[in-house]
């Protein structure tokens, strides 16, 4: 149980919001078995039309909580067991319209979660970014495959890469959001975008949904990249980046290899 993720079913759309924003809403294990449940939740009941994803506060996420990364790197292995993955299932089997609502920082998963919305809305000065390699880490939730799909290699490359943030403006110039607007308006126009989804006829936008991605694909790849992943957290370059963030400092991977 965790107070740090709330949720609310209002006329079919189920509000998910992302409320731990003195952390700027960066993601815990307990925050992350509580999004399963409420993907879950968003799948299995037919009360639910429509799922919304918002954050508290001046961030949509900053990401995976880089102290969990550190206790889960030195437990060793075995990081698909973590409900990080069960999120990251429920997110392949959705088939339901998923809606995004960001404001400020959108990072890591905080990005790669919204290549598995299906209309995402951005404040046009968000900032989006997906940092794996300073954390000496590899890419999750597809987002290998799901990135450089939405944007071409050249450019997914470079978020991974160099982890340096686009804005909103470019991430609708560059197809991963289908309205960028001012910071104050992002919940409202989600919401709405949310409510006129949730009127349309119910099977006919699960099939459409299910048609347009391979769920078992997604899924197949999750679990490989995970693998990536799960090896490079107990790495020592991995620790070092963990230590750095910790310490407020740049990580010195010259030593790595
Ligand atoms: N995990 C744990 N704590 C985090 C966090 C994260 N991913 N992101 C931010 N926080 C914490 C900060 O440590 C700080 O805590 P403190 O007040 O106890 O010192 C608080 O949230 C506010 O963050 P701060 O860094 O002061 O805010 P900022 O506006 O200067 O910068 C970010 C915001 C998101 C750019 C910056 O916090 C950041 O780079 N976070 C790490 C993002 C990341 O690499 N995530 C993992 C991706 S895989």
């Amino acid at each position: 149980m965790t107070d740090h993720i709330r949720t609310e079913l209002t006329e079919g759309v189920l509000t998910v919001t992302l409320a731990r924003p003195e952390k700027k809403n960066a993601i815990t294990q307990a925050m992350y078995a509580a999004l399963a449940e409420a993907t879950q939740w968003a799948r299995t009941d037919d009360a639910v039309r429509v799922l919304l994803f918002r954050g508290e506060g001046d961030s949509f996420s900053a990401g995976n909580d880089i102290a969990d990364f550190i206790a889960l790197g030195s437990q060793g292995g075995g990081v698909t067991d973590a409900p990080v993955f069960h999120f990251l299932k429920s997110l392949a089997d959705l088939d339901k319209p998923a809606v995004a609502a960001v404001r400020g920082r959108a990072v890591g998963i905080g990005l790669t979660l919204l290549l598995h919305c299906d209309m995402v809305v951005v404040a046009e000065d968000a900032l989006l970014s997906a940092p794996f390699i300073n954390l000496a880490l590899a890419p999750e939730a597809a987002s290998s495959m799901l990135l450089p799909q939405a944007i071409g290699h050249q450019r997914a490359f470079e978020i991974f890469a160099l982890g340096e943030p686009i804005d909103g403006a470019t991430a609708l110039a560059w197809g991963l959001a289908n309205r960028a607007v001012a910071a104050a308006e992002v919940d409202a126009v989600a919401a709405d975008l949310a409510a006129k989804l949730a009127t349309r006829a119910p099977n006919s936008i699960r099939k459409t949904k299910r048609l347009m991605r391979d769920a078992e694909r997604l899924w197949a790849l999750m679990r490989r990249e995970g693998e990536a992943f799960g090896s490079q957290m107990t790495s020592p370059e991995a620790m070092e980046a963990f230590m750095a963030f910790s310490q407020k400092r740049a990580p010195d991977f010259s030593k790595a290899g």
